[in-house]
C-alpha cells in the first residue's frame, strides 16, 4: 500500500472516530484490519480520563493486541452483549451500505459485534411486534479504493464464508451450484495448508457474477418474469428465486458458520479520499 492509501485510512477513521465515538460511548467495539489501528489511535487520543470508564470488545487476535497495546481496558462481547458503537474496517461497500467482510477472515466475530451494537431498546409493545431491529450503531471505515456501487467489482476474490472444515469440500460443490464455479478454499500464504480462522474453521472465498451482487439480500423477482402471476404458479419453470436472497442462499448451506456479507447493518461508512477529503455513506 502507498502512503496516500494509510492517509486515506487514517482520514476516514479519525472522522468515523470524532463523530460517533462520543463521551457517553462507554463500550466500543473494535473490528480488525489494517484501517483499524488509526481507529485506536484516535480513540486514545481522545484521553485517558474518558477512557478510563470504558471497555473495548475485540473482533479477534489483531484487535484484541491493539486495544491491550494500546492500554485500554479489554471486554468480551460475552460480558457486554450490548454495545454503544462497533467501528470496523470493510473490503467493499456499495450504494446501499451492504458489504463485504472477512478479507482477513475475522467476519463472524465481526459480525457479532455489529449486531451487539444494536441500539434498539426492548419494550413490551415493541418486542411483540419486533423481532428485530435493524437500527445498529455500526460505522465502517475505509480508504477511497473501498468506496464500490456493486460488491464484488472492486474486492474480485469473492465473498469470504467460514465454514466447519469437516464440510469444506461439500459446501465448494453446493457453491459452485449456486453460481460461484470459481469458489475456492483460501490458503495460507506462509505455511503450507489452509487458512484457519481465529475460530479453528476454514475460509473459502466464492466470487459470484455482477447481476448475483446487486443486491444480495433483498428478495426481487427474476426480471424475465413479465408476467405477475407466472412466478406465483410455476416458480420452478420461471426460475423464481434463482438470483434472490444470495446471503440467505449461502448461509443456509450446512456447515457454513458465517457469511462475509453484511447487509442494511452499517449506519455510516466513511471513506478517505486521496484529495484529503472524506466521502460519507449513509
Ligand atoms: C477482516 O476479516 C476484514 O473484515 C477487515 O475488516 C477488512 O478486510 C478491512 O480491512 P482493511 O482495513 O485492512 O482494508
Amino acid at each position: 500500500p502507498t502512503s496516500a492509501v494509510e492517509a486515506s485510512k487514517r482520514l476516514a477513521a479519525w472522522t468515523a472516530v470524532d463523530r460517533h465515538i462520543l463521551p457517553e460511548h462507554k463500550v466500543i467495539g473494535i473490528g480488525s484490519g489494517s484501517t483499524v489501528p488509526y481507529v485506536v489511535e484516535r480513540i486514545v487520543a481522545q484521553g485517558k480520563a474518558v477512557n478510563k470508564d470504558r471497555v473495548f470488545i475485540p473482533t479477534g487476535f489483531q484487535s484484541k493486541e491493539l486495544i491491550v497495546n494500546a492500554e485500554l481496558l479489554l471486554g468480551d462481547v460475552d460480558q457486554y452483549p450490548v454495545i454503544d458503537v462497533t467501528i470496523d474496517g470493510a473490503d467493499e461497500v456499495d450504494h446501499d451500505l451492504n458489504c463485504i467482510k472477512g478479507g482477513g477472515g475475522c467476519h463472524l466475530r465481526e459480525k457479532v459485534l455489529a449486531e451487539a451494537a444494536d441500539t434498539y431498546v426492548p419494550t413490551i409493545e415493541r418486542s411483540a411486534m419486533i423481532m428485530r431491529s435493524t437500527d445498529y450503531s455500526f460505522v465502517l471505515v475505509a480508504d477511497y479504493r473501498k468506496n464500490s456501487k456493486v460488491l464484488g467489482t472492486m474486492f474480485k476474490q469473492g465473498i469470504p464464508i467460514e465454514v466447519v472444515p469437516f464440510a469444506y469440500t461439500k459446501i465448494l460443490q453446493n457453491l459452485h451450484l449456486l453460481g460461484s464455479p470459481r469458489a475456492v478454499l483460501r490458503m495460507a500464504k506462509a505455511k503450507a495448508g489452509p487458512v484457519v480462522s481465529d475460530n479453528g474453521n476454514f475460509i473459502i472465498d466464492a466470487p459470484f457474477p455482477e447481476e448475483m451482487m446487486q443486491d444480495p439480500y433483498t428478495v426481487r423477482p427474476s426480471p424475465s418474469l413479465p408476467f405477475p402471476p407466472f412466478p406465483l404458479i410455476f416458480p420452478m419453470l420461471t426460475g423464481l428465486g434463482e438470483h434472490t436472497q444470495l446471503l440467505t442462499r449461502i448461509k443456509m448451506l450446512t456447515g457454513v458458520v458465517e457469511v462475509g456479507l453484511f447487509c442494511h447493518m452499517a449506519k455510516a461508512a466513511y471513506f478517505g479520499n486521496q484529495d484529503g477529503s472524506v466521502t460519507i455513506k449513509w
